[in-house]
């Protein structure tokens, strides 16, 4: 088929380097130059792995092409729109903006009977917002909400092979549009779920609603074990075993981040407030305010660790990114940490394997560097921050070679305290003893 997808980002350019891999001819359309350049010479233009072998084989096949004019989109069948939805400055509610531009600028290039796929996480409603406004300006075309489930450092696979499709639609010939699209996943069994606009637009939110509160209740818990001197890890992996509750998204620590959850859970707080159903959704305000507390918990424990004063010690981050896997620094708790140790007057090195250049742009005031040991160097406090794979596999014997002091937040709780403390640190996690 012919497709465009408008908007190169996190979530656009993998899914227009899938949809090309998959054998579609594909358009990517972006306003920012830099990153179309980057897209057209096959670099990604940011760290996702599988991403740089797709977009590479994609381009290499002349089925996937980029521009920054949406003119170019024209001859496409169906017209994916995966821009931002980031939170409003100064309220809760998601800024539809750039999705509301993209729409109209579609609007005079439709072909007859082509279809627009909204892919961005957008307030229930807006769906049939749109719809109404395609009636009255482009009739011939039609619009379906498919929302993505795709996760940072799995974008590939997740878009390759998903878990599962949901399509809102206003007609069933839009169904069978997105069939076609999807055939190799449908082939492979992956199921489908048929709906209305709204109950596609809420499956997003309330999948991402309510993952958050999977990991809040988790560091809730291990508020709970911090006073009682109960372990948080033993408790989640016995609860895991309970297959209605499950093991995944129980990992208590420094809480989540990232371009999705946090902003995902404020917008369905403010949607819910202007449906007037805003009590239904308090309880996320306190998903909200849980997991902001562990933030500032590890900066505290910080602070306790280094005798009541952080004030021009040398603290070392290990991770700046929202999660492993990823250069993504959108919401990310660990630089937020980082960012309140030096606000304590504290001599913050940041490492990180691959958030760096996106760290530095948003808070030049940090230092950083790639390389880990000399991150850790003359380190009075090492704060473990995202759980990159070779941080995990750091050997406590190693790192006391280069600190002034052995001492470590674990912040994600996934180093071994007896093997840390054997080692002569002294070690602190979120609700380990
Ligand atoms: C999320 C959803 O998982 C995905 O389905 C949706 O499409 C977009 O939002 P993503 O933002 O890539 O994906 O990250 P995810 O893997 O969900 O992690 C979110 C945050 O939660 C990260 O900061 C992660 O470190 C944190 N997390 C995750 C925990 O703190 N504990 C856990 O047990 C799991």
């Amino acid at each position: 088929m012919r497709i465009s997808v408008i908007g190169c980002g996190y979530l656009g350019a993998v899914h227009a380097s899938a949809m090309a891999e998959l054998g579609h001819e594909v358009i990517g359309i972006e306003v920012d130059e830099r990153k179309i350049a980057a897209l057209t010479a096959a670099r990604p233009p940011f760290f996702e792995p599988g991403l740089p072998e797709i977009l590479s084989s994609a381009s290499a096949s002349g089925r996937l092409r980029f521009s920054t004019d949406i003119a170019d989109a024209a001859n496409a069948e169906v017209h994916f729109i995966a821009v931002g939805t980031p939170q409003t400055t100064g309220t809760y509610a998601a800024d539809l903006s750039y999705v509301d531009a993209a729409f109209d600028a579609l609007i005079p290039h439709l072909a007859d009977g082509a279809l627009i796929v909204g892919k961005s996480t957008v307030p229930v409603g807006t769906a049939a917002r749109l719809a109404g406004r395609l009636a009255e300006r482009a009739p011939h075309a039609s619009l379906a909400w498919n929302p993505e489930f795709l996760r940072e450092g799995f974008a590939v696979k997740d878009t390759l092979q998903p878990d599962r499709l949901v399509y809102g639609v206003g007609d069933d010939r839009a169904a069978s549009v997105l069939d076609q699209v999807y055939r190799a996943a449908i082939e492979a069994g992956t199921p489908r779920i048929v709906t209305d606009y709204a109950t596609a637009e809420l499956v997003k939110v309330s999948a991402n609603a309510f993952l958050a509160t999977k990991i809040s209740f988790i560091n809730a818990m291990s508020e709970i074990a911090d006073a009682t001197g109960a372990d948080v890890t033993a408790l989640a992996d016995a609860l895991g075993h309970d297959a209605r509750i499950g093991r995944r998204f129980l990992n208590a620590g420094i809480g989540f981040g990232g371009g999705c959850l946090p902003k995902d859970i404020r917008g369905f707080i403010a949607r819910a407030e202007e449906l007037g159903r805003g009590e239904s959704l308090n309880f996320l305000k306190e998903v909200d305010a849980i997991n902001l507390r562990q933030r500032q918990r590890v900066a505290d424990l910080a602070v306790e660790a280094l005798g009541g004063s952080v004030f021009r010690r040398k603290i070392t981050v290990l991770g700046v990114t929202f999660k492993p896997d990823s250069d993504d620094v959108r919401d990310s708790p660990a630089l937020d940490v980082a960012v309140q140790l030096k606000g304590l007057g504290a001599d913050v090195v940041v490492t990180d394997p691959e958030g760096i250049e996106n760290a530095r742009l948003r808070h030049p005031q940090l230092a950083y560097t790639s390389s880990t040991t000399e991150a850790l160097r003359d380190a009075e406090l090492v704060v473990l921050a995202t759980e990159w794979r070779e941080y995990r596999a750091l050997d406590p014997h190693e790192v006391g070679r280069f600190v002034a002091a052995r001492r470590i937040i674990d912040g994600r709780n996934v180093l071994d305290p007896v093997q840390w403390r054997a080692a002569g640190w002294q070690l602190r996690g979120l609700g380990r003893p």
